[in-house]
């Protein structure tokens, strides 16, 4: 992104993200889902891929959201606010086999029926380990993206830890997996939350999508 247009949304992203963001809320089931109230976007993805770090990271917050070196972390939809703008929801990963069948099949189940009703949802961001790139696992959640036509857009996590020579490469790949996807966004971002690397970028692209929908 570049351009006065461009410049205009990074302050906008800023702006976006600069307030007191707050845990509002927690869901276990469809059931407990918090009434909708302007739009939500929600972070998904394998286990351990650092979406709790990236809502961090962009909120500004060390421990907004809970984070952990072991898979499995984040149980519930967590779900954060800081006005009645923009809901942020933090999934339980997928993936990660170790916690039990029963337990995947009821996250699994969770994030199903959240993509299916939601209609308030703006867009899933979709976070890829930029180490290792789409795996199988991440397969059955971009077939079900798809086809629930959920927008969303992939984020790759950990550029911190990929050679800068690398970097490129792994975003090549990345997009060739997804052009055959019908509602993956065409950009791929590459972000990390240890060093803020993509982090204002990642914040520009959640107030364009704000301001399309007329709500920035
Ligand atoms: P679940 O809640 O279990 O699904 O995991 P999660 O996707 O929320 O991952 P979380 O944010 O808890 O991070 C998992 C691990 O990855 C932690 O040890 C983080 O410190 C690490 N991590 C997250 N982001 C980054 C990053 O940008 N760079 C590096 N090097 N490590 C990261
Ligand atoms: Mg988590």
């Amino acid at each position: 992104m570049s351009g006065p247009a461009d410049e205009a949304l990074f302050e906008t992203g800023r702006k976006l993200f600069a307030g007191e963001w707050r845990f509002v809320w927690a869901s276990a089931k469809l059931a407990e889902l918090p009434p909708m109230q302007g739009l939500e976007i929600a972070f998904a993805g394998r286990s351990n891929v650092g979406k709790s770090s990236l809502i961090n990271a962009l909120t500004g917050r060390k421990a907004l959201a809970r984070t952990s070196h072991t898979p499995g972390r984040t149980q519930q939809l967590n779900f954060f606010r800081d006005s009645d703008d923009l809901t942020i929801v933090d999934m339980p990963g997928y993936g990660y086999a170790a916690v039990g069948k029963e337990k995947v099949a009821a996250w699994t189940k969770l994030i199903q029926d959240y993509l299916r009703v939601r209609s308030n949802l703006a867009r899933v961001y979709l976070l890829i380990d930029g180490r290792h790139g789409v795996k199988d696992t991440d397969q059955p959640v971009l077939d079900q993206l798809d086809l629930t036509a959920v927008s969303y857009q992939v984020v790759l996590t950990k550029a911190d830890a990929i050679k800068l020579a690398e970097r490129e490469p792994t975003l090549a790949k990345v997009k060739a997996a997804l052009a055959k996807r019908p509602a993956a966004h065409p950009e791929v971002l590459l972000t990390s939350s240890e060093t803020g690397l993509g982090i204002p970028e990642l914040r520009a692209a959640i107030a364009r999508l704000l301001v399309e929908r007329g709500m920035a």
